[in-house]
């Protein structure tokens, strides 16, 4: 079965203009917003789902495995490996790009749940996740391998107010070598991009660009059964797999309650730090 990012949701349900007025996205959280107090906590391994909710989850794949542009995406992923993703960029196959910052991490930004300092967050796409919750206190670097889409990130954010605190960069995440560290990562639709034999290096990458009391925020998504990818299908245990390894231990790992149309259902939000520093605290 195929699967694909949920992406042809959002730019209907909630917004037809790239890069809104930041009054607009606080706007659109603040209603959202009132719903995360119920987010759920679950165990850090994935639950187990009832008939019921199996049935809703194969419904939207079925829906999604009908996308003619996923097909084409990973046709084009299967022909040139990292080139691929330039031409998917190039050819305007982004279903993935949701067109605003995924509410959740609007939402963090806004209750000050995020750490301060430098972020970044890799494979950014068109950087919506990077502008959102770049402040004075917080200098957010956005990592793209696409120059179109580095482009385009450049373009939509260069008249926002907090354009002062972002810096786009085009590199290879897993060759970039940073000249500073991290306080935080945060990870969306790139762990779920790369080919699951890189996910070990992934993680090395993570430990080694963070400071060591960093934190590591991976909203998880597509959780669901699929085969094949881009999008590969991810689990909780595929994150702990590879992140216990490197001294990573999860703080949290929640249903995320504020994901956008399709995706509800299939994503959690885990938040994680080194070990070490976990046990300092206890
Ligand atoms: C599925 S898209 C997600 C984009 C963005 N995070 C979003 O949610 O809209 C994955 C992105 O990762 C980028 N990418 C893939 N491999 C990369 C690498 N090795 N280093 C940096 N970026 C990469 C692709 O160009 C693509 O824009």
């Amino acid at each position: 079965m195929r699967a694909a990012w949920g992406g042809l949701l959002s730019k209907t349900i909630l917004f037809s203009a790239p890069f809104p007025p930041p009054s607009t996205l606080v706007a659109v959280v603040g209603v959202l917003g009132t719903r995360s107090l119920g987010i759920r906590a679950t165990k850090p391994k994935m639950e187990k789902k009832n008939g019921l909710e199996r049935e809703a989850v194969r419904k939207k794949e079925n829906v999604i495995n009908s996308n003619p542009k996923v097909n084409r995406i990973q046709q084009l992923m299967n022909g040139h490996s990292h080139g691929g993703w330039e031409k998917c960029w190039d050819q305007g196959l982004t279903p993935w790009d949701l067109g605003q910052a995924t509410p959740i991490i609007l939402h963090l930004h806004q209750s000050r749940a995020l750490p301060k300092g430098r972020a970044l967050v890799p494979g950014c796409g068109t950087g919506y996740d990077v502008v959102a919750i770049a402040s004075p206190e917080r200098h957010v670097v956005g990592l793209e391998i696409s120059d179109t889409a580095i482009q385009k990130a450049k373009e939509l954010s260069s008249s926002l107010p907090n354009a002062n605190y972002v810096t786009f960069l085009k590199a290879d995440f897993f060759t970039w070598l940073p000249t500073e560290l991290f306080d935080l990562i945060f990870d969306y639709t790139f762990f779920c991009a790369i080919e699951p034999d890189m996910r070990l290096a992934w993680a090395q990458k993570m430990r080694d660009f963070l400071k060591p009391n960093g934190e590591l925020i991976t909203l998880m998504f597509p959780i669901s059964d699929h085969i094949d990818g881009p999008p590969y299908k991810v689990s909780v245990s595929d994150y702990e797999e590879v992140l216990h390894p490197m001294g990573f231990q999860a703080t949290s790992i929640v249903d995320n309650e504020l994901a956008v149309g399709p995706r509800r259902g299939r994503e959690k939000l885990g938040r994680w730090k080194r070990s070490s520093v976990i046990q300092s605290l206890l």
